[in-house]
């Protein structure tokens, strides 16, 4: 487990020490960042000798080391926690303010997010704080509650920083869940590109994040993970990546292997062109037009559907409108398992977007709704589900 730590200044913060101590036994390796008022109250020299790393506290870095510290902090990164969180700091995570290396790293972070807001109770109970842990817990941030009691400041009530073993156990039942372990799942991801001629191509906005999330997610439970990728920019997880580009391609690595799951999260082309021009295609002096004929790109699902034995299979569904009702009969049409079902009209979610919002409808009619969460959360959401079905043991049995 590969934890970030952020510590903020509260007088809370005297713990981080304790805290560094503790997650490394449960087994985590465990980066520091405080802010420069954590600075204050807890030295980054006692957290350096802790954690057995260098501690970050300025924005910038160093200089000399080259590269962005809380960049490449983010790629190893399976979980940030912030304990304690202050007011300001809660502000600043729930409008994406970014001035000090914790407040940066967080938007930079990609994986789950987990806060133990701890202050004084009134400043606790105060509207803003408590609708910005609100807009927090919403966007699937997973809030430790403060306890209750007698306060550094003389105040009695709620705003203390649980005890660190509480904070552990919170940690561990976040990572402990290995319930896809040794199960082999295969998941695409991003676009496909149809060829026009060699410099050309059809394609569409897919950027890979949400199939990523769910290839990072199902390893983090234990799967042996497939990720088959269409072009991407994103860094690819610890997994096996198969890279392909066309729908052809994509078709043939997801037919050949035995999966227990297959979640295809990849936006595929429904048509390529029927030829690809061998050279660029030039513009012709009087020729104001061009026909492009295409022909339809093999339905991968549906050809999934029909092997026997076959996989659990989750499909996806983009529509701009009507969602619920397309999203049910591709299920139908497809012969899927589920279907995760985006309103790709709304631009916050969908493609290329850090969030989704999705309803996640089953073979027997059944819907879920999973409100707008970052996509390692909505992975994590869609794994639950089918995990909920016995998905994993389904092609044993099929
Ligand atoms: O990649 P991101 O930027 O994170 O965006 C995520 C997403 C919007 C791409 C993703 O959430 C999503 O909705 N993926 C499915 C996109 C899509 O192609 O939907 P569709 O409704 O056209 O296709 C339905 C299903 O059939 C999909 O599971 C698709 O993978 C599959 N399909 C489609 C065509 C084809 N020839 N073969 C297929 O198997």
């Amino acid at each position: 487990m590969r934890v970030v730590l952020g510590v903020t200044g509260g007088i809370a913060a005297y713990k981080a020490p304790e805290l560094v101590r503790r997650l490394k036994d449960a087994g985590a390796d465990v980066r520091v960042i405080l802010t420069p008022n954590a600075a204050r109250f807890v030295s980054p020299l006692s957290l350096a000798a802790v954690s057995e790393h260098g501690v970050i506290v300025d924005q910038w870095g160093d200089p000399e080391r080259g590269g962005v510290d809380h960049i490449e902090l983010a790629r190893w990164a399976e979980l940030l926690l912030i304990a304690p969180a202050t007011a300001n700091m809660l502000a600043k995570l729930a409008v994406g303010i970014a001035d000090d290396a914790l407040s940066t790293y967080a938007i930079a972070h990609r994986g789950p997010l987990m806060v133990a807001p701890a202050m004084n109770t009134f400043m606790l109970a105060h509207p803003t704080v408590q609708s910005n842990v609100e807009t927090l817990r919403a966007r699937g941030v997973t809030i430790i509650e403060p306890d209750s009691g007698l306060l550094a400041c003389g105040d009695e009530g709620a705003g203390r920083l649980p005890d660190v073993p509480l904070i552990i156990e919170r940690v561990r039942a976040q990572f402990g869940t290995r319930d896809l372990e040794g199960k082999r799942v295969l998941v695409t991801a991003g676009p496909t590109r149809e060829a026009i001629d060699p410099v050309r191509y059809i394609s569409n906005r897919s950027s890979g994040k949400m199939g990523y999330a769910i290839a990072e997610a199902a390893r983090r439970r234990g799967a042996i993970v497939t990720l088959v990728s269409g072009p991407t920019s994103l860094p690819a997880p610890p997994v096996e990546v198969i890279r392909v580009t066309s729908a052809q391609e994509m078709r043939d690595a997801v037919m050949n292997g035995t999966h227990d799951i297959v979640i295809k999260a990849a936006a595929v082309a429904d048509f390529a062109p029927v030829e690809v021009a061998a050279t660029k295609i030039k513009k012709q002096e009087g020729v104001d037009e061009l026909t492009i004929t295409l022909r339809k790109t093999p339905d991968i699902l549906a050809e999934l559907s029909a092997k026997s034995p076959r996989p659990f299979i989750v499909a996806f569904a983009a529509e701009t409108h009507a969602v619920e009702q397309h999203a049910r009969e591709k299920l139908q049409r497809k012969g899927a398992d589920l279907i995760v079902a985006n309103d790709v009209s709304d631009a916050s979610i969908g493609f290329d977007s850090g969030e989704n919002e999705v309803l996640v409808i089953a073979k027997d009619g059944s819907a879920t709704r999973i409100a707008k969460a970052p996509k390692s959360v909505i992975a994590d959401r869609i794994l639950d589900l089918c995990v909920g079905l016995n998905a994993s043991d389904r092609h044993e049995t099929s």
